[in-house]
């Protein structure tokens, strides 16, 4: 796309997150904010770049790092990265989902630590998808694109929630069905809705107490839907097989944290949608947004708000 606007960069050249204090020194009186999902913009960020802000254009497909009440208020405008990530994200979902219930992690390190003594009829045993019910909470976008990955496995059934039933699911034939159904029935629960006030901490203390005791936990959404202490209660205790995450909370996740001692869980460093290709793509569409947000025009993707 030719762009013949000219505008002053500020950039932040760093793969580490900008400090607080330069972001908010660094955005007064921008008219367009490029951000990342480590980037926490809230009213003193954009009190901090006053009237002029126009634009907010993020580097991700979720939204809840940014204030959207106080956006909207303000009458910014957001961009986002829909669909350009849904393959990368649902493909690392169903890796994880694989690495978590066949103990691909575990198994690599009893080859390095010596612990892989003999061919052993039971050892490293884990459930897999053939044959399974896999439950998908929230069938957006992603959750299709993972639902549409499983089946060719041999899943039997999969169930699905959402806050309505979704058209598409016919393709795979996904049964809409109350969270509480899901949670009980399923083998595999995977988290694939996003951040919301209705999501947070969805999976609590009840929730796992619900899940079959060889059932597996999977969550590529954000951290904050899950309680973790919940989950490390539920894994520890056996009330659950195991869980495989991409997010956390925080992240990063310190390095002492309980749920790294654990053998059943599989945590990623939010590596969803890290293929060159996606963040490829991410990037431009991210500029291409801020542009159009800037010269006031129709954006590629625009967060309805
Ligand atoms: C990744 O988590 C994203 O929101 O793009
Ligand atoms: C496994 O390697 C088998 O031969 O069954």
């Amino acid at each position: 796309m030719l762009q013949l606007l000219r505008c002053n960069l500020s950039v932040w050249d760093s793969d580490e997150p900008v400090p607080r204090a330069e972001l908010l020194k660094g955005v007064a009186g921008a008219h367009g904010l490029l951000c990342l999902l480590s980037d926490k913009i809230d009213a003193e960020v954009l009190d901090a770049a006053g009237p002029n802000l126009k634009v907010i254009s993020t580097l991700s497909v979720g939204f809840d790092h940014l204030a959207i009440d106080e956006i909207k208020k303000r009458g910014i405008r957001v961009g986002y990265t829909p669909d350009v990530l849904t393959d990368a994200t649902a493909e690392l979902t169903v890796a994880l989902l694989l690495a978590t219930c066949r103990r691909l992690p575990e198994g690599v390190e009893e080859v390095k630590n010596g612990g892989w003594s003999t061919w052993k009829p039971l050892w490293l045993c884990g459930y897999g998808l053939s044959g399974s019910t896999v439950g998908v909470i929230g069938l957006g976008r992603i959750g299709l694109a993972i639902a549409r990955r499983l089946k060719p496995f041999g899943v039997k059934r999969l169930l699905y929630t959402g806050r309505q039933p979704k058209p598409q699911a016919q393709e795979i034939d996904g049964e809409y069905v109350p969270l509480d159904t899901l949670v009980r029935g399923s083998d595999f629960v995977v988290v694939s809705c996003s951040l919301t006030p209705d999501t947070q901490g969805l999976c609590d203390k009840t929730f796992f107490s619900k899940m079959k005791k060889t059932s597996i936990f999977i969550n590529t959404s954000r951290g904050a839907v899950v309680n973790q202490e919940d989950l490390f209660g539920a894994l520890s205790s056996g009330q659950i097989a195991a869980a495989g995450l991409d997010v956390t909370t925080p992240e990063p996740l310190p390095t002492d944290h309980p749920l790294l001692t654990l053998k059943n869980c599989v945590v990623l460093p939010h590596i969803g949608s890290a293929t060159y290709s996606t963040r490829g793509v991410m990037s431009e569409l991210t500029a291409n947004n801020l542009l159009a947000g800037l010269t006031g025009s129709e954006m590629p993707s625009e967060l309805k708000l």
